[in-house]
């Protein structure tokens, strides 16, 4: 991880990887760098922390030749193998004349390192990286040319990656490669880019091919030669894309994440009017997606996506009648899942990227199962391999915690739950009317319950220098709890757990002390009582409750701290639509408690938005 940006052919080539290297900034990173060739000589400049620290340091020092140079790679890296310092910042440099950017993790790195013919050389950072232009340099030596060399490294290689490589000998030349983490080239036409993702990339061009995996490529300015795993030149298909969607900003928000929590009730209007027709049909086929009769539905994703898909599983059963089983991807794709029962399997993705995810993806069809993503990014890894794919359509997210994709995949999937529960009549056409006619409202709900802000912020600052916290949640609510927690912790560092709230007696109730924050999600769904009582509990044990509800819960649980009461929804629906409309309170919460420590709410620390390695 984390990005990567190589051009050949372009003047200023230097300020384009500059430029897209800002736009994958989103993903997250913890250092930065490039190295360019400009008279058969190879420089090089990196930086520790954030972009514009690597600007600065080139602003200030005179870099030779650097605007003139026709041929740069660049990256930002999130640490994987090896302590965030200069010596193992990318590009890896090897010799001053070989530069690599990589992706991923070279899972047999120390084993190439003892290799008897790298002998005489020294490695010089912790990275695994390194061993890739040490390999290349080893095989120019033996009299191969720069590609040849590059294939024979690849080779020799094991993991999941994306890497380029330049070498000073060979300045017309760009080496690229790919195993299971993206890489994307632009065809400019006398100059080509290659990007982690197609959006670091359209501000240059409007046509890219998407390598697959165990593809490689010798790239120069006015060709591109792809070879596939069996080493055999292959024609990829060239895509056009949307043009450049400019730099996101923030629109004057503080955070993208305050933009992006702020932006739902919009971005759901996407989602629903790209998969709602004007006749109340939902533009999903369930056949495409292999959902049969008498099988049951599997889901699997990761992290908040994953919440989302527990969310599914509770709507489906209840609306649709039809058994769902949900998988962690990081699981399920070890754990010699069985298909027995089965014939669809759901991913669910922001970035179309996880790893986790798309192995999970990648062995359900060996399980001969039909999938379906719901995914944010078109022409991502997942959305390409999924036999169908449906779209959340809210743009660019920039923030690494995710906000907006959560509330329109909870859509999608609650448009795929009543599509399920009219074809099979589990629901009438009138409740399926009804159903559709609430969902038309969402966006107004959301608004609605955005206008909570200011309460939310009192109640971040009253907890914000607690050092753990609990949420819970029942029912609909308990995936909710879990995000809530999850969404917290990421971006405040507070410790945040979420449970069930039928399970605080079996266990979680004895981290309960003094001050402890204990935040419920409640509604009036007939056991609401029973969430009460075990919010008592905690306060008879001197926990500061929160409760974020309905109207009628809190006007039952007057005891609590505090309370937050979400805008009044029809009430015969609003248990069902509770999670959609919990979503912004928990959100809120873990935003505002991060600006109020002041730590990096859009990128924090240790985490990447596009997760691409395990
Ligand atoms: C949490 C968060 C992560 C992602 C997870 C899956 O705020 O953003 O937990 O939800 O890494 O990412 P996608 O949906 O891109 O597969």
């Amino acid at each position: 991880m984390c990005g990567i940006v190589a051009i050949i052919g372009k003047e200023n080539a230097c300020e384009h990887v500059l430029n897209g290297l800002k736009k994958l900034e989103y993903r997250g990173y913890d250092s930065a760098g490039l190295a360019y060739i400009s008279d058969k000589k190879m420089f090089n400049v990196r930086s520790v922390g954030k972009l514009n620290k690597l600007i600065k340091v080139i602003s200030e020092s005179k870099y030779s030749k650097l605007e003139s140079s026709k041929i740069a790679i660049g990256h930002t890296r999130w640490a994987t193998h090896g302590k965030v310092n200069i010596k193992n910042t990318h590009p890896i440099i090897y010799d001053k004349k070989i530069a690599v950017v990589h992706n991923g993790i070279i899972e047999n790195y120390e084993k190439l390192k003892a290799k008897s013919f790298l002998k005489s050389y020294n490695f010089e950072t912790t990275t695994d990286t390194e061993v890739i232009p040490v390999l290349i340099d080893s095989f120019v030596s033996n009299g191969k040319n720069f590609f040849e060399s590059a294939k024979s490294t690849l080779k020799l290689m094991e993991g999941a990656y994306a890497f380029a490589a330049i070498h000073q000998d060979f300045p017309n030349e760009i080496f690229v490669a790919r195993n299971t983490s993206p890489l994307v080239i632009g065809v400019g036409q006398d100059f080509k880019v290659v990007g982690s993702d197609s959006h670091s990339i359209t501000q240059l061009v409007n046509q890219v091919i998407y390598l697959e995996d165990g593809d490689y490529a010798i790239i120069r300015d006015k060709e591109i030669e792809i070879y596939d795993k069996k080493d055999e030149i292959t024609n990829r298909k060239i895509v056009n894309v949307n043009t450049d969607i400019g730099v996101v900003t923030k629109d004057g928000y503080r955070h993208f994440m305050e933009k992006e929590i702020f932006e739902q009730p919009n971005v759901l209007i996407n989602t629903i009017s790209s998969l709602l027709q004007e006749n109340d049909k939902i533009d999903i086929s369930t056949q495409k997606m292999g959902i049969k009769k008498n099988k049951s539905i599997l889901i699997s994703a990761a992290g908040t996506s994953f919440y989302a898909a527990v969310v599914a599983k509770y709507w489906i059963e209840k609306i649709a009648n039809i058994s769902v089983s949900v998988e962690l991807a990081s699981e399920y794709r070890y754990r010699n899942p069985s298909n027995i029962g089965f014939s669809s399997m759901i991913v669910i993705s922001q970035s179309g990227e996880s790893i986790d995810t798309l192995m999970a993806m990648r062995q359900a069809k060996k399980l001969n199962l039909k999938t379906t993503a719901i995914v944010n990014v078109e022409g991502s890894t997942i959305d390409r391999e999924a036999d169908y794919s449906i779209y959340t359509r809210v743009g660019p997210e920039i923030g690494v915690a995710s906000t907006k994709s959560f509330t329109s995949q909870l859509t999608v999937l609650f448009l795929i739950s009543i599509k399920l529960a009219n074809e099979n009549n589990s629901i009438n056409n009138k409740d399926y009317k009804n159903f559709v006619r609430l969902i038309k409202t969402l966006p107004n709900s959301l608004s609605k319950c955005l206008k909570i802000n200011s309460d939310i912020i009192n109640i971040a600052q009253k907890i914000k220098n607690t050092s753990h916290t609990i949420f819970l949640g029942r029912g609909y609510l308990y995936p909710l709890a879990l995000e809530g927690a999850l969404k917290l912790k990421e971006i405040s560092y507070i410790h945040a757990e979420g449970f069930a709230a039928g399970e605080m007696k079996h266990g979680p109730i004895a981290l309960i002390e003094e001050n402890l924050p204990v935040i419920m999600f409640l509604i009036s769904d007939g056991l609401e009582d029973k969430s009460i009582s075990n919010l008592q509990e905690a306060v008879s044990r001197g926990a500061r409750t929160i409760l974020i509800a309905d109207k009628e819960s809190i006007a039952k649980a007057k005891f609590v701290n505090f309370a937050i009461e979400i805008p009044e929804f029809e009430k015969k629906f609003v248990t069902t639509f509770s999670p959609i409309l919990m979503a912004i309170p928990a959100q809120l919460l873990a935003y505002h408690v991060a600006r109020e420590r002041g730590t990096d709410v859009d990128q924090p620390r240790n985490l990447a938005k596009s997760v691409t390695v395990e």
